[in-house]
């Protein structure tokens, strides 16, 4: 049984990491400002408040809970606002990390998980992006990204071991229905098009069709966040497992198939049984055609395997946007059609 800080724990991805951990009998401890995180999702282990930043209030929380294990997943999100903000996104994402990765060598952390994202490899060389693809940020979310995995490097030196998650785009939500994504703003392609199936949010803007793929809208890579919790706690095992010699590994978690922002309308339209609205629009600046990753080091170093495809992706996602809150903070309520935003 492993004590794990969860920092983000009460985010889209950190609360699913909580309910994987408590199931697998370990004891999740949700570290997180509410800033972007809501208090209804940490349904498992306890919930301290904090910032990733405060190294006081990290020194109090380590030393109360005594974790063995910190899972990393604070952090904002948006790239867009990054490109508007970068000294925002340098802060919270890459500076406060630093204080965090002091805390976890103060207080002799065994395995240190951290949520990375394909967006450190910039634009794609090669068809499946590998580990090995060179890193080459062109965003300041995706520097914030690289600048951590370097730090955890470097840590590592000093006897942190530890491994960074490269997702590709975390989709769907618990099939149990208490938990799932709830951003605000919402940007992520599938709970926007379930919404604008729902007639609960407007139609879907295509940011582009004019790209070199068969369809001409953008290819992504599209990975369960049940299948992405599971892969946390894979991560700890392996870094404690891994034992002796103190290290860094990073791992894509992607489904390693791709799939056009096209065909993921016509899949929420044929399983909510409606068409998805939606409209045509300019390409968005810094997009790549294809991000597609290659999940064969996760595979054999982790013994991880996907298991939730896209069906299964979007039929989760549409049970829980009937049921997420949406007004109110206390709790999953059905959204009756007269509550719709369109
Ligand atoms: N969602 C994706 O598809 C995706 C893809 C690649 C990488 N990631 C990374 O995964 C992580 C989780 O993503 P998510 O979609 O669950 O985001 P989220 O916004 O739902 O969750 C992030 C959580 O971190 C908290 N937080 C932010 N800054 C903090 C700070 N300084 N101290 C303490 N808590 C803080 C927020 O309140 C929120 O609860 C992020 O680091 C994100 O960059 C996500």
């Amino acid at each position: 049984m492993t004590t794990v800080l969860v920092a983000g724990g009460a985010g889209y991805i950190g609360s699913h990491v909580c309910k994987a951990l408590a199931e697998a009998g370990d004891t999740p401890v949700c570290y997180d400002t509410l800033e972007k995180g809501h208090e209804w999702a940490v349904k498992w282990g306890s919930l301290e408040r904090g910032d990733v930043g405060d190294a006081v209030r990290l020194d109090e929380v380590l030393s109360r809970h005594r974790p063995q294990a910190v899972i990393h997943l604070a952090g904002y999100i948006e790239v867009g606002e990054s490109v508007r903000q970068p000294e925002r996104y340098l802060r919270n994402n890459a500076a406060k990390t630093d204080t965090l990765i002091e805390a976890a060598l103060r207080h002799g952390i065994e395995a240190f998980v951290f949520s990375s994202s394909c967006a450190v490899y910039g634009l794609p060389q090669m068809e499946f992006l590998a580990e090995t693809h060179p890193i080459a940020p062109i965003s300041p979310y995706a520097e914030s990204k690289a600048h951590v995995e370097r730090a955890l490097a470097a840590a590592a030196g000093r006897g942190l071991r530890s491994a960074s998650l490269r997702y590709f785009n975390a989709a769907g939500a618990d099939p149990g229905g208490a938990i799932g994504e709830a951003h605000d703003p919402e940007t992520h392609l599938m709970p926007l098009a379930v919404d604008a199936a729902l007639g609960f949010g407007p139609a879907v803007t295509l940011l582009g069709t004019d790209y070199p793929t068969p369809d001409g809208s953008c290819i992504r890579d599209f990975v369960h966040v049940n299948d992405l919790a599971n892969a946390h706690l894979r991560a700890i095992d392996w870094l404690r497992r891994s034992g002796g010699s103190s290290r860094h590994e990073a791992f894509n978690l992607g489904s390693g198939t791709g799939y056009s922002v096209r065909q993921v309308l016509a899949e929420t339209g044929r399983i909510a049984g409606r068409l998805v609205p939606h409209a045509v629009g300019p390409r968005r600046p810094g997009d790549s055609p294809k991000l597609v990753g290659d999940i064969a080091k996760a595979r054999r170093e982790l013994g991880w395997t996907p298991k939730r495809d896209l069906a299964a992706q979007v039929e989760d996602t549409l049970r829980w946007r009937r049921m997420m809150p949406r007004q109110s903070s206390s709790g999953p309520e059905e959204s009756e059609p007269q509550r719709q935003r369109t």
